[in-house]
């Protein structure tokens, strides 16, 4: 498939969209939440059994090598809610305290296996990263990445079609996990400001690569929200775009630039349009990185070396996952995914 013969539009109104929802609607809630049951963890536990001698290749283990016989139809059950549905899920229930780091890690790959197909996260290619305090700012290194900080994470999207975390430690105190529906967040905005809601949806938006695209790219240029084959899919990290404001070759924000900017912030920080909720140690959060935005408040570790804040993150393109508009090709965040469905042969040459 390729995506050549639709060109982008300009949403002009609301869309309407399963994934519009507002955290008020969620908050009091339950069936986003999908508790294990003890026979799916006895499930986990007899594949993390079978993986024992072939820990050496964790990332070459694939669903087969970890036969989850029930679990895995209540995980493909989460597709439809991802793409197409409300966009995100969170997995309870998962007993980390029993498990080493290595079987903690081995068992995310595994379950993981079953939702979709890892994608690198770097240009060094790496498919699990760590989520944990490296004692640095963002402003100290051109490559470090937000999540490698204790600070606050503003709303954003990540890479390839979903993303998985897995918490193995909360920390000592905050790092709360906030999501708000990006379509909800669009549609708010065109309800306040039309003329800003045209302005997000235009190729006026550079943004930093962190160094992390494979042909050197150091700036995209986009829209934040780009409306194609009748969905609205974004592209937004706004401190990769402040970022971007330090190359020379990047033109200042324009005023209207600021203000659109400024209005996401205002609406995603909304308690009524956010969905706020603490992340406990087993809990895996599974959300698309099309229908979702998230973003995490500032934690602190406290002096327990063991006990510091410590979350796994995979990046998966879903087999049911939504055609990418033509400029998502080659990006840093979307450039595997685009490349794995809509090129021939996966872009393998
Ligand atoms: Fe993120």
């Amino acid at each position: 498939m390729t995506g050549t013969t639709h060109s982008s539009d300009t949403l002009k109104a609301p869309l309407v969209d399963p994934s519009a929802w507002r955290g008020a609607d969620l908050r009091d809630r339950t069936d986003w939440i999908v508790t294990l049951t003890a026979t799916e963890i006895a499930e986990i536990e007899a594949a993390l059994a079978e993986t024992r001698d072939r820990r050496a290749d964790l990332f070459a283990l694939t669903k087969d090598d970890f036969a989850l016989p029930t679990l895995s139809a209540k995980l493909e059950g989460l597709l439809p809610v991802l793409e197409g549905g409300r966009g995100f899920a969170l997995l309870r229930g998962l007993p980390v305290e029993r498990y080493s780091e290595e079987d903690a890690r081995t068992i995310f790959w595994g379950l993981a296996q079953h939702v979709g197909i890892p994608e690198r996260q770097d240009g060094a290619g790496n498919l699990m990263h760590d989520v944990r305090d490296t004692g640095k700012s963002f402003a100290d290194s051109d490559t470090l990445r937000d999540y490698q900080t204790d600070a606050a994470i503003n709303f954003h999207n990540d890479g390839a079609d979903i993303f998985m975390l897995c918490c193995l430690q909360a920390g000592a105190s905050g790092g709360e996990s906030l999501l708000v529906s990006a379509v909800e967040v669009f549609n708010e905005a065109m309800r306040r400001r039309p003329d800003l809601a045209e302005v997000l949806q235009q190729a006026c938006w550079h943004m930093d690569t962190r160094g992390q695209r494979r042909d050197g790219v150091k700036v995209q240029v986009m829209p934040i929200y780009t409306y194609w084959n009748g969905q609205l899919t974004p592209n937004y990290k706004n401190s990769l775009m402040y970022a971007a404001q330090r190359f020379p070759e990047v033109p200042p924000f324009t005023e209207k630039q600021r203000e659109a900017i400024a209005l996401l912030d205002e609406i995603c920080g909304d308690p009524d349009v956010a969905l706020s909720f603490v992340m406990e140690p087993g809990d895996i959060q599974i959300a698309s990185n099309y229908a979702t935005f998230h973003a995490r408040t500032k934690y602190r570790d406290g002096g327990d070396p063991d006990r510091k804040r410590h979350l796994l993150r995979i990046w998966l393109t879903i087999p049911n996952g939504r055609p990418l508009p033509p400029n998502f090709e080659g990006t840093r965040e979307f450039g595997a995914t685009y490349a794995r469905r809509m090129t021939p042969n996966g872009g393998q040459t």
